[in-house]
Order: C-alpha cells, then sequence, then structure tokens
C-alpha cells in the first residue's frame, strides 16, 4: 500500500479550509488570502480529487450578479484543467451580522426567509458544478438564552425549510441529497441538533426523509465528550452517513479543527478501521468522499498549509494501512474470537424462535447457572485494545 494520495481515495478540502487566514476572535489574520484557482491546483497537484465550498467562499457576501459569475467561471476553467470535482456545496449562513440569530431558525422571519433564498441560489450552483451532497452546518441556529428561544418552534420553522428544499430538489428532479451536521455549540452558545443523533431523530420528522442523512464532524461529537467511531457506526448503521468532516479536537473544549489524527488518534484509527473495513465481509462500510474540515495552525504560513493539508491525507492512508495489518494479524483475530466480538452479530434467538418458545426454555433463565455460566472468566478486551494500540504505533 501506498501513502501517496490519489482521486481513488477520494481525497477533498473545503476552500475555507486551506483558505483560512489564521484570524481567531484574540488577533487578526497571519495569511493573505487564498485565490480559488491557486486553491485547486494546490490540491490536485497533492492528490485531492474534491473541492468543496459555501458560496460566500468563492464570492464576497453582497457581490453582485457579474462578480458571482466571474468567479464561478474561474472555478469551472481550474476544474476543467485539473480534473478536481466538486462533490459538495454548502451555504454560509453565519458570516453576515444579519444571520446572529440564525437563518432558517432565527426569531425574525425576514431573516428566515432570505436564509432560504440565500441556500436555495447555492443549492442551485452546487447542482450545476454536479455536486451530490448539499451540507447543512447551523452554527447560528441555537441561542444563548432559554427564555429567547422556543426551541419547538425553531425545531418546527427548520422543518419549514427542509420539507422545502426536498420538495424543490425533488419537483426539479435534482441529483442531490441533504447532510445535516451536527455540532453542540459554538458560535451558539447552545445550537439545535447539537449531536449526530439528536440529527438522526430530527430526520425522521421531515416530510421526505431518504433525502436527507448527517455530515458528522470529529471535533463536534468530541466536543460534545461523545465517541466519534460509535456515532458513525450508528449513522452508518441507520444509512443516514451521507458525507463526513475528518479533522482533529483533544477533548472538551473549543472547536479546535486540527489536522486529522492530531487529536483522539485511537478514535481515529478505530474511524478508519470501521470506514474502510467495517462493511459487509470486510469491506468499506463508507464510499463518499473522505473531507477534510480542519484549519491549518495560526501559527503557520502558506508552506504550512500545504504540509497540514498533506498530513490530513497520509495520516488517514497510515491509518488505512495500520487498520488493514490489524484485521490481518491471526493474534488479533484470535483475541477478536476469545473476545467474543463475532458472537454478538449472531441473533439472540433461534430461526422461528417465538418468546412463547423462549419462555419454555428452561435452560436460559430456570436452569441458568449465572455464577457457574460466568466462572469468573473475563472478555479480555484489554489485550484486544493493546493488539490495536500496537499496530496503530507500528510495533506489530
Ligand atoms: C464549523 C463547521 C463548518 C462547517 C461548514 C460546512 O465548525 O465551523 O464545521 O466548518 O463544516 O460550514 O457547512
Ligand atoms: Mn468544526
Ligand atoms: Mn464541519
Amino acid at each position: 500500500m501506498t501513502t501517496q494520495p490519489t482521486p481513488a481515495d477520494k481525497f477533498s478540502f473545503g476552500l475555507w479550509t486551506v483558505g483560512y487566514n489564521g484570524a481567531d476572535p484574540f488577533g487578526g489574520p497571519t495569511r493573505a488570502p487564498l485565490d480559488v484557482v491557486h486553491a485547486v491546483e494546490k490540491l490536485a497537484k497533492l492528490g485531492a480529487y474534491g473541492l468543496t465550498f459555501h458560496d460566500d467562499d468563492l464570492f464576497a457576501f453582497g457581490s453582485t450578479a457579474a462578480e458571482r459569475q466571474k468567479q464561478i467561471d474561474r472555478l469551472k476553467q481550474a476544474l476543467s484543467d485539473t480534473g478536481l470535482i466538486v462533490p459538495m456545496v454548502t451555504t454560509n449562513l453565519f458570516s453576515a451580522p444579519v444571520f446572529k440569530d440564525g437563518g432558517f431558525t432565527s426569531n425574525d422571519r425576514g431573516v428566515r426567509r432570505f436564509a432560504m433564498r440565500k441556500a436555495m441560489q447555492q443549492l442551485a450552483l452546487g447542482v450545476e458544478l454536479g455536486a451530490k451532497t448539499f451540507v447543512m452546518w447551523g452554527g447560528r441556529e441555537g441561542a444563548e438564552y432559554d427564555s429567547a428561544k422556543n426551541v419547538r418552534a425553531a425545531l418546527e420553522r427548520y422543518r419549514e425549510a427542509l420539507n422545502l428544499f426536498g420538495d424543490h430538489v425533488t419537483e426539479k428532479g435534482y441529483d442531490i441529497r441533504f447532510a445535516i451536521e451536527p455540532k453542540p455549540n459554538e458560535p451558539r452558545g447552545d445550537i439545535l441538533l447539537p449531536t449526530v443523533g439528536h440529527a438522526m431523530a430530527f430526520i425522521e420528522t421531515l416530510e421526505r426523509p431518504a433525502l436527507f442523512g448527517v455530515n458528522p464532524e470529529v471535533g463536534h461529537e468530541q466536543m460534545a465528550g461523545l465517541n466519534f467511531t460509535s456515532g458513525i457506526a450508528q449513522a452508518l448503521y441507520q444509512d443516514k452517513l451521507f458525507h463526513i468532516d475528518l479533522n482533529g479536537q483533544r477533548g472538551i473544549k473549543y472547536d479546535q479543527d486540527l489536522v486529522f489524527g492530531h487529536g483522539d488518534l485511537h478514535n481515529a484509527f478505530s474511524l478508519v478501521d470501521l470506514l474502510e473495513n467495517g462493511g459487509p465481509g470486510g469491506g468499506q462500510s463508507y464510499t463518499g468522499p473522505r473531507h477534510f474540515d480542519y484549519k491549518p495552525s495560526r501559527t503557520e504560513d502558506e508552506t504550512g498549509v500545504w504540509d497540514s493539508a498533506a498530513a490530513n491525507m497520509r495520516t488517514y492512508l497510515l491509518l488505512k494501512e495500520r487498520a488493514a495489518a490489524f484485521r490481518a494479524d491471526p493474534d488479533v483475530q484470535e483475541a477478536l474470537t476469545a473476545a467474543r466480538v463475532f458472537e454478538l452479530s449472531e441473533n439472540t434467538l433461534d430461526e422461528n424462535e417465538s418468546y412463547d418458545d423462549l419462555l419454555a426454555d428452561r435452560s436460559s433463565y430456570e436452569d441458568f447457572d449465572h455464577d457457574a455460566y460466568f466462572n469468573g472468566k473475563g472478555f479480555g478486551f484489554v489485550r484486544l485494545q493493546q493488539l490495536a494500540t500496537e499496530h496503530l504505533m507500528g510495533a506489530r
């Protein structure tokens, strides 16, 4: 296996990621603005296959139709020159001051209508460019104060917007699906649909749930203290993993957007193992874009930007290589069997066994000697995890 990325690896980057200029709430930019054509050329050279963007990343908020078109044409030219594609687009409903209380769920009805129109314009551009996914990150859809937001009404307005978009793409025959990106907080004190679980439950209330899935981000679940790999497993189980944002995060604090793997490396390992080897028969369980939503650190110059972009892809491929070695190791297979990991895939009931049959099975209860059955034996999970750790470290 090679750790040189190729388009077959389906690595994509947000224009806002490599384009991040290093400004934060405490200080100004450390880097000059990055032109989209340069970004496309650099990413293609590094082995990525896709570029994603918010409307406002490509043309400044408030651009005239001519300014907007000029940037679209420049992007199209760069795509055709390099072969890069646009697998996903998204809309910025958080930077402009008008969105300070949200877009689709702002208390202000005029803002909500403006947000719907802005999203629909970007949706049409996404379709024109061949994007198959429209991500919705509602960073400002939330509140700081419980008294200031009627959450049930806000969810109803969210539904109204998403149902409208579902009707719109269906009636227009657009080949695009929506992916909701959860985040617990930042910039709002509390954001609506804060975790993968909240978002997936909400999707079931929509009129066309099949058009909606999730775009989970490593750091966002980890900001809430949750296990990202486990959330991804549930999204896969429910056929809702439409897209993924890979990055790194160290614990429950502000959204760090570090390079993938530069946070909880064990969780990154189990994630790549799940995506690459967790499918039926041991193949890929996820075949969509491996999308990096990270921020080159504020300390870096432009060289550091491209080094960090390359680092995301290389770390992913190294983890993929380590995960394959982990799966192929006979000691690991033996430890998995001993830990009865495979036994969990067996049905708990026999084929055609009814609850009456179960109730009649004395061996499962009346005659089940749990002390003798248990007999002091453990599962051996620690040994298994140490094998994973040693593969992750390249020690096996
Ligand atoms: C964040 C989010 C965003 C979204 C992006 C796409 O925390 O800032 O992760 O980067 O992914 O807006 O919708
Ligand atoms: Mn983020
Ligand atoms: Mn993201």
